[in-house]
């Protein structure tokens, strides 16, 4: 199957940077948000962000008008009629996302791909919300999605092989490198990688070091370009909360039990980047 038409659902981080690949690729985009103005900012915002492209010489300033002129915003499910492909990145919260991919059952066109952006919840609970549970995979891409260049197409036990090989498709037109992995909490970067992460809150809770040295140490020890609490500030620690949640409750291990202090932080509000403060501030 040929995708030409692409949905995205949710204007947060994710679905803004999936939104800004696909359009760069060449895939006409409509993109859904609960407001009308929120997915509008959304375009906006893409605009602005090639615009410095534009600037400093990167991009050409007829690409970029063909970039935003292939994204439409809007607030209705049924403007998702039409796409070949629809990927729903919507808070990472199972409830919120079985509901959705129900609605968008309805909405869509019936060989539609239904895919998730999820960073850990089982795509077999949304598949089998719909009554297409063979068109339903995961097509996880990484933050922020421009950027990099790993996309994990999960494979529920419902998908058939030819949505796999769309899905694949789909990643390697947008420039991506896809790899495929099982319907198994954190597929395979955020199983190995939220211990990780979740051992550096432990170390900054029990004062093992500030966290600037924590950060120091992993990229000049480890050659990472990111420290990991700042890693956790960009990827968001309401969603890393949540990931880690999601790890624990399937596979019991204590390594995945969130350490109290990032519990507090997301009680607090203390979400990282997007809210301006998690483990170091970004207000300035
Ligand atoms: N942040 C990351 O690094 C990252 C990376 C890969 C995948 N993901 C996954 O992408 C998805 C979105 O994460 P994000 O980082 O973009 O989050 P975000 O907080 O930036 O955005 C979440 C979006 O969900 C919308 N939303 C919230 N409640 C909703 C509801 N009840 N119904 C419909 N929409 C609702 C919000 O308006 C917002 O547009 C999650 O499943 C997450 O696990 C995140």
């Amino acid at each position: 199957m040929e995708i030409q038409r692409v949905g995205i659902v949710g204007s947060g981080i994710m679905g803004s940077g999936v939104a800004e690949v696909a359009a760069r690729a060449g895939f006409e985009v409509v993109i859904r948000s609960r407001k009308q103005e929120t997915a509008e900012d959304m375009v906006a915002r893409m605009a602005r962000s090639l615009d410095k492209q534009v600037e400093k010489g990167r991009l050409e300033a007829g690409d970029r008008d063909a970039i935003v002129g292939r994204v439409s915003p809007t607030s209705q499910l049924s403007e998702l009629a039409e796409c070949d492909v629809v990927i729903e990145s919507v808070v990472e919260d199972l409830g919120v996302k079985k509901h959705l991919f129900n609605e968008l059952d309805s909405a869509c066109k019936p060989d539609t791909i239904l895919a998730t952006n999820t960073s850990t919840l089982p795509v077999v609970e949304l598949a089998v919300e719909t009554g297409r549970p063979d068109r339903v995979c995961g097509i996880h891409f990484f933050n922020p999605a421009p950027m990099m260049s790993l996309v994990e197409v999960v494979r529920p036990l419902t998908a058939s092989d030819d949505t796999i090989a769309a899905a694949r498709a789909f990643a390697e037109a947008c420039g991506k490198q896809p790899v495929e992995v099982k319907d198994r909490a954190g597929f395979i970067v955020n199983a190995l990688l939220f211990p990780y992460l979740n051992n550096a809150v432990r170390l900054l809770e029990s004062g093992t070091a500030s966290g600037d040295d924590i950060d120091t140490a992993m990229k000049g020890g480890c050659n990472f370009p990111m420290g990991p609490l700042a890693l956790l500030d960009l990827v968001g620690l309401d969603t890393s909360l949540a990931i880690l949640d999601a790890l624990y409750d399937e596979f019991r291990d204590p390594n995945y039990a969130a350490v109290p202090l990032l519990r507090r932080m997301v009680a607090a509000g203390q979400l990282g980047r997007k809210t301006g403060k998690g483990f170091f501030d970004y207000s300035r």
